[in-house]
């Protein structure tokens, strides 16, 4: 595992989005086939997202051949509901990005067979083949994805039922209301993550360090499913000096020497 620290989580976003573009650009020049790319909603990618955005408009990148899987989508929100997280993908990347519409993918929440649209969301992963680099995000329990502490970690895309801590935290986005954040979520799971060749996730402000600090330090566990991560060939934690600020000093240390003698 590589950890990559920057003071704030602006320069933190702009290393992960070059970090993102220089992949889908390296492909690019190698292979015909499209990147594969896996996708997160949460504040924290945002400015990574605006930073993309930016890439492309500079002409410097382009999503003409890249195909994302997002992460997970609440069960029975209605997919035009501004917190959908089809309507977060839109306002705050695919709207921004020239991307072809048809090479997006996201869980449909309103399905009629909901585990029949999970099992065919692993299906369309690997026929597009495989997840090149999944990004994305942590909960303060350290979720990945909507895989709550005790989701098993190899566990696939399914229909989950989130913990009132994490209904808690997202009903800032839904006035404030637990009873109006949906109950239910699909996601990808686990193992659907760290299938991919690489995993790049983001972690800011120390509401995150609790998680982070399982997630680096910590046994690999269950309890905290970020921390299959340590299992990774290629897993890659982007964060802020708040977000490492509960790991060890020595930790700490360890990964800025890494990045320090990698980058020489
Ligand atoms: C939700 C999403 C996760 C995301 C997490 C953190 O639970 N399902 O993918 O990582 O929120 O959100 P934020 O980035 O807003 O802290």
């Amino acid at each position: 595992m590589k950890v990559i620290i920057r003071n704030d989580e602006k320069k933190a976003s702009i290393w992960a989005a070059h970090y993102i573009a220089d992949a889908i650009n390296a492909k690019a020049k190698t292979s015909k086939k499209p990147f594969v790319l896996g996708l997160a909603t949460g504040s924290t990618p945002i400015e990574t997202y605006a930073e993309l955005a930016r890439l492309v408009k500079a002409g410097k990148l382009s999503f003409k051949n890249v195909v994302t899987f997002n992460m997970d989508e609440y069960v029975a929100l209605p997919v035009e509901h501004p917190e959908s997280y089809h309507s977060f993908m839109d306002k705050y990347l695919f709207n921004h990005i020239d991307i072809d519409r048809k090479n997006v993918h996201l869980l449909d929440g309103n399905a009629k067979d909901l585990k029949k649209e999970c099992d065919d969301y692993e299906k369309k992963i690997v026929a597009a083949g495989g997840i090149d680099l999944f990004l994305g995000g942590i909960g303060e329990d350290g979720h990945i994805a909507f895989n709550e502490p005790f989701s098993s970690l190899n566990s696939r895309t399914r229909v989950v039922t989130l913990t009132e801590d994490t209904r808690k935290v997202n009903s800032r986005f839904f006035d404030n209301d637990i009873n109006k954040v949906p109950a239910q979520a699909m996601s990808v799971g686990v193992a659907t993550v760290t299938d991919a060749k690489e995993v790049l996730i983001l972690a800011f402000g120390s509401k995150k360090a609790r998680a982070l600090r399982d997630a680096i330090e910590g046994p690999c566990s269950h309890a905290c499913t970020v921390s299959a991560l340590q299992l990774h060939p290629a897993g890659i934690i982007v964060c802020d000096e708040a977000a490492i600020g509960e790991c060890k000093y020595n930790s700490y240390k360890y990964f800025k020497a890494v990045e320090e003698a990698e980058s020489k």
